[in-house]
């Protein structure tokens, strides 16, 4: 595992930027595996200013993206796809054929998970995936639980992320109540995982992910037998290790 604790958020998504920059510089077929959440957005302005600046082309990349909430549609502006149109695929030169974000309104989530897996596989899997951290240590919408689920899957959220997602709806009703998400067979497959977290709320799941025993409850443990894992942190994140 390489760690890099940063001084503070702007130098972390500067990190986490020169790393895809210089994986899509060396090769501009990449494979992205891609979060949503408030922790990648600095890392998505600075790959869409590295775009503006022709420093790095999307024409021929592809991305998968971790999870979407169930019910609600492209076009909801609280959906991933959303977020993703509106934070990167909007702003750079990626054909969105390319782009993959798990629908959130298919009927057979289990059906729907095998297709995505095999998609990801058929692709050749991912160069590097990019991971948020839940307080709570989900990855992707993995949530606590007493077994890693290796496929793509639907998911009850959890009381916890709920509350923490409610800061993006007008009411804490609104949030949805399920999720589609990748499960650990795809996440761990990626060549490189990359996992960015900031702020002092996410410390105790850095610290139990890092060094605490790799257990379901505490889903990032996982990444502790990653052969390519790299950590990049602000220093309140990082303050338990
Ligand atoms: C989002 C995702 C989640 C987030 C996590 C942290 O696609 O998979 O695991 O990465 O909930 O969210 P933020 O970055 O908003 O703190």
């Amino acid at each position: 595992m390489e760690l890099i604790i940063c001084k503070d958020y702007e130098e972390l998504s500067q990190k986490a930027s020169e790393i895809i920059i210089s994986m899509l510089k060396e090769n501009p077929k990449s494979i992205l595996g891609l979060a949503t959440g408030s922790t990648p957005e600095g890392m998505y302005a600075n790959l869409v200013k590295a775009n503006e600046n022709n420093e790095i082309s999307f024409k021929d990349v592809k991305t998968f993206n971790l999870d979407e909430y169930y019910g609600l549609d492209p076009e909801n502006d609280q959906s991933y796809r959303y977020f993703m149109n509106d934070k990167l695929f909007n702003h750079v030169d990626i054909n969105k054929e390319y782009t993959r974000v798990p629908s959130g309104t298919i009927e057979n989530p289990e059906e729907y998970g095998k297709k995505y897996d095999e998609e990801i596989e058929n692709a050749g899997g991912t160069d590097i995936q990019v991971l948020g951290i839940g307080a709570n240590g989900h990855i992707g919408f993995n949530e606590p639980s007493d077994v890693f689920t290796p496929e793509t899957h639907l998911v009850k959220l959890t009381e916890k992320t709920i509350s923490d997602n409610s800061r993006f709806f007008e009411n804490i009703d609104d949030v949805p109540k399920e999720a589609i998400t990748m499960g650990m067979k795809s996440i761990m497959s990626a060549k490189k995982v990359l996992l960015i977290a900031n702020g002092k709320n996410k410390a105790d799941a850095i610290y139990k992910s890092l060094r605490g025993p790799i257990d379901p409850k505490v889903p990032a443990s996982i990444l502790q037998v990653h052969p390519d894992l790299v950590v990049i942190l602000d220093e309140d994140a990082a303050s338990l290790l």
